[in-house]
């Protein structure tokens, strides 16, 4: 298969030397796209910046900000079998980057934001993407009920679900736990390493596209 996996967190500049982010390892994604490489398939990794090795076998496009993550997206989209959307991409960045540091003077600082562009959220009708679509949901409450909400709005085949409020999993642990949410059922996955999970997630995405082709 020819894939695509977006990961990390995307860094929003608010001057030279401070940014606003997320709190992302990128682990999960590129484990995804580890496996992926290593199972033979084409990997395109565009990933925001983290503190782990470029996996070997991937086409490696690194981005700092969600603006140019949706400008890697729409140029390297087409053709992919599967999307897999696992960054951590903020919805939000500063109305205007400040040329010069910030200087501490008055006593309270306001920040004023701006909506960032959905990526996985531009798949479907900007980008025309008909693959398998794959985005993930991070949530604290009500995780099924948002998951599949998320599924339904953005038109995903899959949302890979997990619960953030779980301590040991997620984030900078090397494990999670996860529901993957279809439209019509969904399938609890047991805590695991994220690299056994990244091949049970690549075997779901797999069996996807037995079935829909
Ligand atoms: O942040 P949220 O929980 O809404 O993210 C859900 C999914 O949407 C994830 O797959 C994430 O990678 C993707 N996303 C995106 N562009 C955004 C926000 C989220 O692609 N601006």
């Amino acid at each position: 298969m020819n894939l695509l996996v977006t990961a990390g967190a995307t860094r929003e500049p608010i001057d030279p030397v401070r940014y606003l982010t997320n709190r992302s390892s990128g682990k999960m994604g590129y484990a995804i796209a580890s496996a992926g490489a290593q199972l033979g398939h084409r990997v395109t990794l565009i990933s925001g910046p983290t503190s782990l090795d470029i996996p070997s076998h991937v086409d490696f496009i690194p981005v700092e900000t969600a603006q140019e993550m949706l400008e890697a997206v729409k140029l390297k989209i087409g053709g992919k079998d599967a999307a897999i959307f696992s960054a951590a991409v903020a919805d939000y960045r500063p109305a205007s980057v400040s040329d010069s540091k910030i200087k501490k003077t008055a006593d309270a600082l306001t920040l004023e934001l701006v909506q960032n562009p959905d990526i996985l959220g531009s798949a479907r009708h900007q980008f025309k993407y008909d693959g398998i679509l794959v985005g993930f949901a991070a949530e604290t409450e009500n995780l099924e009920t948002n998951a599949r909400e998320k599924l339904r709005q953005k038109e995903c085949d899959l949302v890979v679900a997990n619960d953030i409020s779980k301590k040991g999993i997620g984030f900078d642990s090397d494990h999670n736990e996860v529901l993957l949410v279809y439209p019509e059922h969904t399938r609890p996955i047991p805590i695991d390493s994220k690299e056994r999970l990244a091949h049970t997630l690549l075997q779901a995405i797999h069996e996807l596209k037995v079935v829909g082709s």
